[in-house]
């Protein structure tokens, strides 16, 4: 049993927070907002994330998870505190640290001990070093020893718990190996595949793997737009491609882009730490230009097939950036309702979960009670979210209700003759614009290689 403190309750910090408690480890949890932990003492979350509430309910009631907004209860006695705080981009996509430097600052204050200092907040390179100079100082002054250990955090919302748990590998960075292997101790439990490295290397590991994967998406849809145009399906070449262990399955589905805390804010950081270092960061650059491209398309093929947007009537199903969380952070449909209004049209939506955040910061939208409600007179439908419950919707109702039967399928969830079947005007993401091409009945991967066995 070790005690342990977190600071900042989004989803990296009380994700970090419940699943160390859940171990039989003793748990602070500290934010500045009031509000929030209010709402964590009374058991209820702030975000959405599953598994997480009954995990974070289970571990307060058995006393291992305490809520706090006062650092003199959470710092002194703490051996580990694992900062995950907010990092947002600034004005030229630089992360702002405004959010580290309080927390660090309040750490120093109130440290009194031999503490271990893990920064799980993305930070840019070098920060993990200037943190540490700031406590050493302050430290020193005070007479207190601690040491500083730079943690990337790989988990998706959504399945956050989960990738917890069952962690790839671990990244540890610090000038200190025994403060390293104190916290490696702590996640033993969960991989054996822990590397230490020094801190600016393991802050630039999630850089890059963040970078790299948000590079696979924007080059998988910068291949769909070339399926389009020569009547390819680029469902079939992302598994033809995936198949080749080089390359991988993973993070190779065309759709509206990547949005969310991570890849957007993360490859423009990485993106600016180039740029005042003197270098022209071309891939990165292109990442970003593709991911805003695939978002501006809708709107070209919707005039395209409508006509003037404006007065038009679009359905939008899902708002959050991705299923199963209730985040709206750089959603295509945030983006895409935007350049809709702007157009004139008149939105109708619907998010299984993410509606309350996105009455927040959408004016003029419709909110519906469920898909069949959006699709009530509209000219056209978005599927922007794939959401289990949109999978199987009952199309010839949702036909009958719509005024104009335009579909597009951001996320190429829908079989496209059988759309096509159905009467809808249907167009996926980089997918043949017409003809029959279904995706029942297609090879798997499996069969595929043994076919290329044989
Ligand atoms: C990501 C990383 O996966 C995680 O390791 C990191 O710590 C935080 O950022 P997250 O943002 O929660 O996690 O979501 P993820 O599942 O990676 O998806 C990000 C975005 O990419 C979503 O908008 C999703 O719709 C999009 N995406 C993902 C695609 O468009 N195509 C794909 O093939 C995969």
């Amino acid at each position: 049993m070790r005690r342990i403190t977190v600071l900042g309750v989004g989803y990296v910090g009380l994700v970090t927070a419940a699943c160390f408690a859940d171990l039989g480890n003793q748990v602070i949890c500290l934010d500045v907002i009031e509000e929030k932990i209010a709402k964590l003492k009374r058991g209820e979350l702030p975000i959405y994330e599953p598994g997480l509430e009954e995990m974070v309910q289970r571990n307060a009631a058995a006393g291992r998870l305490v809520f706090t907004t006062d650092y003199a209860q959470a710092i002194p006695k703490a051996e580990f505190i694992f900062v995950a705080v907010g990092t947002p981009s600034g004005v030229d996509g630089e992360a702002d640290l405004k959010y580290i430097r309080t927390a660090v600052e309040s750490i120093a204050r109130h440290l009194d001990g031999y503490t271990v200092i893990v920064n799980r907040s993305t930070v840019p390179v070098g920060t993990g070093d200037s943190t540490a100079q700031t406590l050493i100082e302050r430290g020193k002054k005070q007479g207190v020893d601690f040491q500083v250990v730079s943690n990337p955090e790989f988990t998706r919302e959504g399945s956050a718990v989960y990738d917890f748990l069952n962690p790839d590998r671990v990244v540890l960075g610090s000038v200190d190996a025994e403060a390293a292997e104190a916290v490696a101790e702590l996640y033993r439990v969960f991989t054996k595949n822990i590397m230490i490295t020094d801190l600016r290397t393991a802050e630039m590991i999630k850089y890059a793997s963040n970078a790299f994967l948000a590079m696979k998406i924007s080059f998988v849809n910068e291949i769909a737009s070339i399926c389009e145009k020569l009547g390819a399906d680029v469902k079939l070449v992302a598994q033809g491609m995936g198949a080749d262990q080089r390359i991988g399955a993973a993070f190779l589905n065309a759709g509206l882009g990547f949005g969310g805390s991570c890849f957007p804010k993360d490859v423009k950081a990485l993106t600016y730490m180039a740029e005042v270092n003197g270098l022209h960061p071309q891939l990165l650059r292109a990442v970003m230009d593709i991911n805003r491209d695939q978002r501006r398309r809708v709107i070209v093929q919707l005039r395209e097939l409508l006509g003037n947007l404006r007065g038009k009537t679009i359905g939008l199903l899902g708002l959050s950036f991705k299923p199963n969380t209730d985040d709206i952070r750089e959603a295509a449909a945030i983006d895409l309702a935007h350049m809709l209004a702007n157009e004139g049209a008149n939105l109708r939506a619907y998010d299984p979960v993410a509606m309350e955040n996105a009455q927040r910061v959408l004016d003029g939208v419709k909110f519906c009670g469920d898909a069949y409600q959006v699709a009530a007179g509209a000219d056209a439908m978005i599927l922007i979210t794939e959401w289990n419950e949109f999978k199987q919707l009952d199309m010839p109702r949702v036909y009958d209700a719509m005024a104009h039967k335009v579909f597009l399928d951001g996320r190429n969830v829908y079989d496209p003759a059988e759309m096509r079947a159905h009467g809808f005007e249907y167009r996926g993401i980089g997918r043949p614009l017409s003809g029959t091409t279904t995706d029942s009945g297609r090879q798997t991967t499996e069969e595929m290689a043994t076919a290329s066995v044989k």
